[in-house]
């Protein structure tokens, strides 16, 4: 993992908000600094503002990586996505996060808290925070987006 990967931004709705908890204390057990913009309850909430919460900052270049979770993934992953410069990948399976790095240089990892199970969410987290982009034509393909 690199230094700036240390830094981490996370957020999530009522749906994700138990599973959230579990990956912020995953995270600062292994010492990262984390900056978790809500929500703090399982009171109900729009996914949408705590996307913008935490795409923004990221967008913006203050965060390299953020996770999201909200019941599914889909919602917070079509918020962070209207963001430019941000990559959020829906990956409720280990293969997906790991190709969103490798191949999508993901730099938003968005999971279903009513998808998939918290110990499978952890093993996500790892690998996705472990894996590289292999740049090359990779590279290529991205910048295409950027230009959209
Ligand atoms: C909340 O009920 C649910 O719609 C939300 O967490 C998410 O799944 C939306 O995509």
């Amino acid at each position: 993992m690199t230094n700036n990967a240390k830094k981490i931004i996370i957020g999530s709705d009522h749906a994700g908000y138990a599973m959230k908890e579990i990956v912020k204390r995953f995270l600062l057990d292994r010492d990262m600094e984390v900056k978790d913009v809500g929500t703090d309850s399982e009171a109900s909430v729009d996914y949408t503002d705590f996307g913008i919460k935490l795409a923004g900052p990221v967008s913006a270049g203050e965060f390299q990586r953020g996770i999201l979770v909200c019941g599914t993934g889909i919602g917070m992953s079509m918020v962070a996505n209207r963001f430019k410069g941000v990559r959020a990948a829906l990956a409720n399976d280990l293969f997906s996060a790991i190709m969103s790095r490798r191949h999508n240089n993901s730099n938003i990892l968005v999971m279903g808290g009513r998808v998939i199970g918290d110990s499978l969410a952890l093993k996500l987290v790892e690998a996705w925070l472990e894996t590289s982009f292999e740049g090359g034509r990779h590279q290529r393909r991205l910048e295409k987006m950027d230009q959209l």
